[in-house]
């Protein structure tokens, strides 16, 4: 018992010794509320979210329960938005709905093409929760013979569904997405969590005795080999497994029945703390020193979401031209309307985000983000003197409104919900490639050389089969994960009851 006693000290203390992060939690709590001003005028909105509910994507390693065919919902088969995930993103598209054209009277009641464009990486469950989404947005407030069929004379469709809207959706190639795939094909990204892997931080992490005792464990009771890199793989589809357990068994079953070497003691909590701290070191906050001279914490992050930030802020600029000058040719077509623009994605992809934003470890300390989590940012200018100010909102499950987290944004004033918009070009300054993706990605990190130029990016791949990362800090599926609901105070609970059972 001393010994284990030790051991879980260990880990404990890794776990609490983040003091920062519960301070700023105590702020979040004290941030203004969501204000408005009458001055301000809103003049563009951007979306990031999450997909909704979906099917795990592969079974749990080592066990045969619930194989591909299990899962018949959404088309059928492994990672498919449920219709769960559906209602999420069609209720998140009425929120929006509601900021925008019932409050805000921003955006037009029934859909305009020119003043809405709507994006997705290139996976089933992304576009199907866009489709979801803007349904909610607009289907129900449409015109009849203008945004949809009429029911009656030439032409008609009787058969209709009710006020249902095509919207279209925009994708691109999804290996070579490095706007929507933080893990697109990218040497540079493989290099630098190789510099990571051989950093004291992420040794300390590996070498603790009680993670290799977790690993030990859950390899024994797979019969496979489950590791750091892979430790998620089992997680993940047990989480989904779990949502939908009752369907999939077709009896009121539990999960825990069926893994019960899983749901047991704190190995839930184990695991995804241990997925909890690879993720530190995959988004590149790991290492706040750097590692080698070379800071990670800005290189990881510029290739996983440096160009979707890029976007951002050169759609802000499109709309700022145009709102400047209508007529200059620096105003281009494509931003003469346009007033929102959304991207559907991932998990990975908003995690990304939100670490370039320097508020992940206030919004999300631990896990990912959930289904049909949903970031805002909106531009403003002062009627009046013309400044332009930004806000970013945050919309953390199904059951969230959206909550202003400009405060926590790096470089914005800590009291404030707004923001001045210098400061999205320092971020670009910082965190946004200079050069194309393509070529920072073939661009080895300083003083290294790529192993073999085999891995080159070379533009389109022509395959949907999503081009991934060898197995580095993360496993290689990981699109999505769960949220944790592990906390240090569970893992400090699970210490003192060790201790209080080490005093009796
Ligand atoms: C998407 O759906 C297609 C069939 O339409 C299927 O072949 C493919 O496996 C699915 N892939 C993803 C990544 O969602
Ligand atoms: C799963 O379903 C079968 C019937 O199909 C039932 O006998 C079994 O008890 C269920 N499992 C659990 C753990 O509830
Ligand atoms: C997920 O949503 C729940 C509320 O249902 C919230 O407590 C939790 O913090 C959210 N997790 C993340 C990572 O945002």
């Amino acid at each position: 018992i001393g010994m284990r006693l030790i051991l879980l000290l260990t880990a404990a203390g890794a776990v609490s010794a983040l003091p920062p992060r519960n301070v700023r939690r105590a702020n979040f709590d004290a941030l203004p509320a969501d204000t408005t001003d009458d001055k301000l005028d809103l003049v563009f909105a951007s979306a990031l979210w999450r997909h909704g509910d979906r099917a795990a994507e592969h079974a749990v390693p080592g066990c045969d329960q619930f194989p591909e065919d299990a899962w018949t919902f959404g088309g059928g088969g492994y990672g498919e938005l449920s219709p769960e995930g559906m209602k999420m993103h069609f209720d998140l598209g009425r929120k929006i709905r509601k900021r925008y054209i019932d409050d805000q009277k921003f955006l037009s009641s029934a859909y305009n093409a020119k003043e809405i464009y709507i994006r997705s990486t290139d996976y089933n469950r992304t576009l199907v929760s866009a489709y979801s989404n803007v349904a909610g947005m607009y289907s129900g407030f449409g015109i009849e013979g203008q945004n949809f069929p009429t029911k009656e004379g030439a032409n008609s469709v009787p058969e209709w569904p009710a006020g249902y809207i095509p919207i279209p959706v925009h994708t691109v190639d999804y290996g070579t997405d490095y706007v929507g795939h933080p893990d697109a094909k990218c040497p540079r990204q493989e290099q630098l969590y190789g510099l990571v892997k051989q950093s004291p931080e992420y040794q300390s992490y590996i070498n603790d005795p009680q993670v290799a005792q977790i690993l030990k464990y859950l390899s024994d009771e797979t019969s496979t080999k489950v590791t750091i890199d892979n430790i998620y793989d089992l997680d993940d589809p047990l989480f989904c497994q779990s949502i939908h357990i009752e369907e999939l068994n077709q009896t009121d079953a539990n999960i825990a029945d069926f893994y019960p070497w899983y749901y047991t003691g704190d190995i839930p909590a184990w695991a995804a703390w241990i997925i909890d701290q690879d993720e530190q070191f995959t988004d590149g906050t790991g290492n706040p020193g750097g590692v080698n001279g070379i800071d990670v914490s800005v290189e990881i992050p510029k290739i996983r979401a440096g160009d979707t930030l890029k976007l951002l802020v050169s759609n802000v600029d499109g709309v700022l031209k145009c709102r400047d000058n209508m007529d200059a040719d620096a105003c281009s077509n494509f931003y003469k309307k346009l007033r929102y623009y959304a991207l559907s994605a991932h998990d990975t992809t908003l995690a990304a985000f939100l670490t370039i934003l320097g508020v992940k470890k206030y919004i999300i300390p631990e896990g990912y983000p959930n289904y049909s989590a949903a970031i805002l940012i909106e531009v403003f200018e002062n009627r009046d003197t013309k400044d332009r100010f930004f806000k970013v909102l945050y919309h953390a499950d199904k059951n969230d409104d959206f909550k202003p987290i400009t405060a926590f944004v790096r470089g914005c004033d800590f009291k404030e919900n707004l923001c001045p918009i210098a400061v999205l070009d320092d971020l670009v300054k910082k965190y946004a490639p200079d050069t194309d993706m393509a070529t920072l990605c073939n661009t080895p990190v300083d003083g290294t050389a790529f192993a073999t130029t085999a891995q080159l990016v070379t533009g389109s791949t022509t395959s949907d089969v999503p081009v991934t990362t060898p197995k580095t800090t993360i496993p290689t599926t990981h699109q999505d994960t769960t949220t944790s609901s592990v906390s240090s105070i569970s893992l400090l609970s699970a210490l003192s009851v060790m201790i209080s059972s080490f005093l009796l």
